[in-house]
């Protein structure tokens, strides 16, 4: 079935204080010159989805991970290197996966992110440590979470599996040259699946970061590259007109000429609820750098209309509402008719779930848009495999050219370094 999305930024340039004509003229030639250099030296996430270099061993390590009846399946890892994944099986998965009596054949999926005890502990109270498999992910080899939950979970398995039997089922993703891990497998004959080095954490939802984990849990990860893939097909022949590209300079200018420094992503579905939580870090953490970005939020409709939407309604006029809207949603329920003479219940009846979630979708866009709340929309066909490559490539383009407008380097964060140095003191590392 055929991709269908499509970035609607009406409600951005007619509501009123919204972005002129004028405005988006000055841009062009700067943003002509992010696309030009962007599609000149394409980084290293626009070519992932047309190889399967990635996608085959994924696949055939995952098909292990089946095959071998195991109960549990332990990711480690914590930012780029989780929420990725955590994104696509929220997105994809049944809402209570781990409790399904039929999974057909898959394991149970944790994710160990937090060195929060009380979170690892629970992990291992509920996995079957005689079957499992735990799958270390930290790009750079070092990160002290990550190497704490792994070395905690090492121990457990080192008791139920004991010395020799443990390393069977131990994965590790990450750059294949650097980093601790290597040494680690070298020693240990650990299996390993690689994290191409030119793509950072945050850009990686597509490397083995996303696609082992989706493999696993039976998702179809050649329909989300095939997705990303035709985003990537679709910007390179678009240019500057594609609409991703051009949402990088409606952002750009929300923020810096109208003041509107906070970015709400609002999807109307549950399963999406994390991929607003992937997308706050991938803006966040690529462009909120020299003082410049606009703050990312995440909140889901409608059950935020019921929590935040006064806010975005009535409060500072510092946001922008980025609302994901899901045309088919993949189950629907009719709700029963009855009461019908009481008028505040019985309207109800003869509706579905689905009808009621997206005329709340579009009444909280009319509403915003009448108050003049800006506000766009990102419009799915279906929350399917196609679907989520597609956005979260577009996403990650977005962001690659906003870091370009904004003149920051949207793939370091040498801002997260400074509390990394005094906790591996205070832990005592080497040389710190
Ligand atoms: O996006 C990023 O680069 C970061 O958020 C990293 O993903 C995060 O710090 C975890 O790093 P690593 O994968 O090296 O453990």
């Amino acid at each position: 079935m055929a991709v269908s999305i499509a970035f609607d930024y009406t409600n951005l340039t007619d509501v009123k204080g919204g972005i002129g004509e004028a405005e988006l003229h000055d841009l062009r030639p700067r943003l002509e010159e992010a696309v030009d250099g962007f599609l000149q030296d394409p980084l290293g996430f626009m070519h992932l989805p047309r190889t399967t270099e990635l996608s085959e061993p994924s696949k055939a390590l995952a098909e292990e991970v089946r095959a071998s009846g195991a109960t549990d399946f332990i990711h480690v890892g914590i930012g780029g290197s989780a929420l990725g994944p955590i994104a696509l099986h929220h997105a994809l998965s049944h809402p209570y996966y781990n409790l399904l009596e039929d999974r057909s054949g898959t394991p149970r999926l944790h994710f160990a992110e937090n060195t929060d005890p009380a979170t690892l502990s629970a992990i291992l109270d509920v996995a079957d440590l005689h079957s499992p498999w735990v799958n270390v992910v930290p790009k750079s080899g070092s990160t002290a979470e990550t190497m704490a939950n792994f070395l905690v979970i090492r121990g457990a398995l080192v008791e139920a599996l004991g010395k020799d039997g443990y390393g069977e089922r131990v994965v590790f993703t990450t750059d294949p040259e650097e980093g601790y891990l290597n040494q680690i497998a070298a020693r240990e004959g650990t299996k390993t699946l690689p994290i191409p080095p030119d793509i950072g954490g945050r850009f990686s939802v597509l490397t083995p970061v996303g696609l082992f984990p989706a493999a696993v849990t039976g998702l179809d990860i050649d329909a989300l590259l095939r997705g990303a893939a035709r985003c990537a097909d679709e910007v390179e022949e678009g240019g500057l007109d594609h609409p991703t590209i051009q949402g990088a300079a409606y952002h750009y200018l929300m923020d810096t000429t109208k003041g509107r420094n906070v970015r709400v992503m609002m999807p109307y579905a549950d399963s999406l609820e994390r991929l607003a939580a992937w997308f706050v870090q991938l803006w966040a953490e690529s462009l909120g750098k020299k003082g410049k970005g606009s703050t990312p939020h995440g909140a889901v409709g409608t059950t935020d209309q019921h929590s935040q939407v006064q806010l975005y309604m009535e409060g500072p006029q510092d946001k922008v509402i980025k609302i994901v809207e899901v045309e088919e949603h993949p189950r629907d329920l009719l709700i029963p008719t009855a009461y019908e003479d009481i008028k505040g219940v019985g309207y109800l009846g003869g509706h579905t779930m689905a009808g009621l979630l997206n005329v709340e979708c579009d009444a909280t866009r009319k509403a915003l848009t009448e108050a003049g709340r800006p506000n766009c929309t990102i419009r799915l066909g279906r929350v399917d495999e196609e679907h989520l490559g597609y956005l979260f490539q577009a996403l990650e383009v977005q962001t690659a050219i906003a870091g370009s407008l904004y003149e920051v380097n949207a793939f370091d964060q040498p801002g997260v370094e400074a509390g990394k140095q005094i906790t591996y003191s205070r832990m005592g590392r080497p040389g710190y």
